[in-house]
């Protein structure tokens, strides 16, 4: 399942809105709703002071279950279809999770699978960790326990406490948030696809892994059905690895190697180019590497 990159979003915040703020800032125009568990909560006025619209729902002592409903309404009636937590510090019930599967991210200050849960700051620093970092991930069940769509680290210094770590991380997560949106509303990132997904989609019923199936979609777009099978079935051909060789380099800045590592890599892609020229799909790949080469503009951390 793709989404559309003009898709709807709402955000759930029960606190300061800073993620919310970058969220606004980076897609004007799709947030349709903001909605808190908390009625005091300032991302409730910040949502407001941008003029969209913002609305306290209740977390009913002893569970989800009305929050939920009320949610689910809202979120049909204004036709989003990516719900995007940012700092919401209640637990979502599996059946709302499932529905949203694939449709929902939430931001954690860590890099995950470390330090889950609350005080993430703290658990890092008393676990003398060198360093910390912010994750953004599709959000299953558990807490804290999806798929992770990127991260982006910071260092821990002599001396901090949770204020001053997490103040160092916020800028790294109002950069991670926005751009790990975009890559889900590009059908860059998604949940690990069940052989059922990529069966409807390519008519192979395989279990491919997600670099697997974007290589599988480069190869369809450039008009190279014949390779497709192979691309998902992980058989490397000169079509394959240039169809992998390409989806790795446009998503090289979301690793998480030092930054001047990535951008020596991405300065290499003239290689990659030449070996395209050589099977025809030259500006094929060239259009593929322009799809994401204005995230480097942002990628700082
Ligand atoms: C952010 O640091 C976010 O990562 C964290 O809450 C803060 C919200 O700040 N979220 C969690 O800890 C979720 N487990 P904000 O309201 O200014 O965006």
């Amino acid at each position: 399942m793709t989404l559309a990159p003009s898709a709807r979003l709402a955000v759930l915040a029960s606190g300061r809105g800073s993620n919310l703020a970058a969220l606004l800032e980076a897609f004007p125009g799709q947030v349709a709703v903001v909605i808190s568990n908390k009625r005091d909560a300032p991302a409730l006025e910040r949502a407001r002071a941008a003029g969209i619209e913002a609305l306290h729902v209740p977390w009913p002592p002893g569970g989800a279950r009305d929050f939920e409903a009320a949610v689910e309404t809202l979120l049909s009636s204004r036709q989003v279809t990516l719900v995007l937590l940012a700092g919401f510090m209640r637990l979502l019930s599996p059946g709302f999770t499932r529905a949203w599967h694939g449709r929902i991210l939430n931001i954690h200050p860590s890099l995950l699978p470390a330090f889950p849960g609350l005080h993430a700051h703290a658990q890092a620093l008393n676990a003398g960790a060198a360093f910390t970092g912010c994750s953004v991930h599709f959000v299953d069940a558990g807490c804290d326990t999806g798929e992770v769509i990127l991260q982006k680290r910071v260092p821990v210094q002599a001396g901090d406490t949770e204020e001053t770590l997490s103040r160092r991380l916020l800028p790294a997560e109002h950069e991670a948030y926005p751009q790990a949106v975009r890559l889900v509303l590009r059908g860059l990132a998604f949940p690990r696809p069940q052989p059922g997904e990529i069966e409807a989609e390519f008519g192979v019923n395989v279990a491919a892994d997600a670099q697997g199936v974007r290589a599988a979609r480069l190869l369809r777009d450039w008009g190279r059905e014949d390779a497709v099978a192979d691309a998902l079935e992980g058989h490397l051909t000169p079509l394959t690895s240039l169809a992998r060789s390409t989806d790795e380099l446009r998503l090289a800045w979301t690793t998480l190697d030092s930054l001047s590592e990535r951008r020596a890599r991405w300065e290499k892609r003239g290689e990659l180019l030449v070996q395209a020229e050589t099977l025809g799909l030259g500006a094929h790949c060239a259009r593929a590497l322009a799809v994401t080469a204005d995230e480097w503009d942002t990628t700082t951390y």
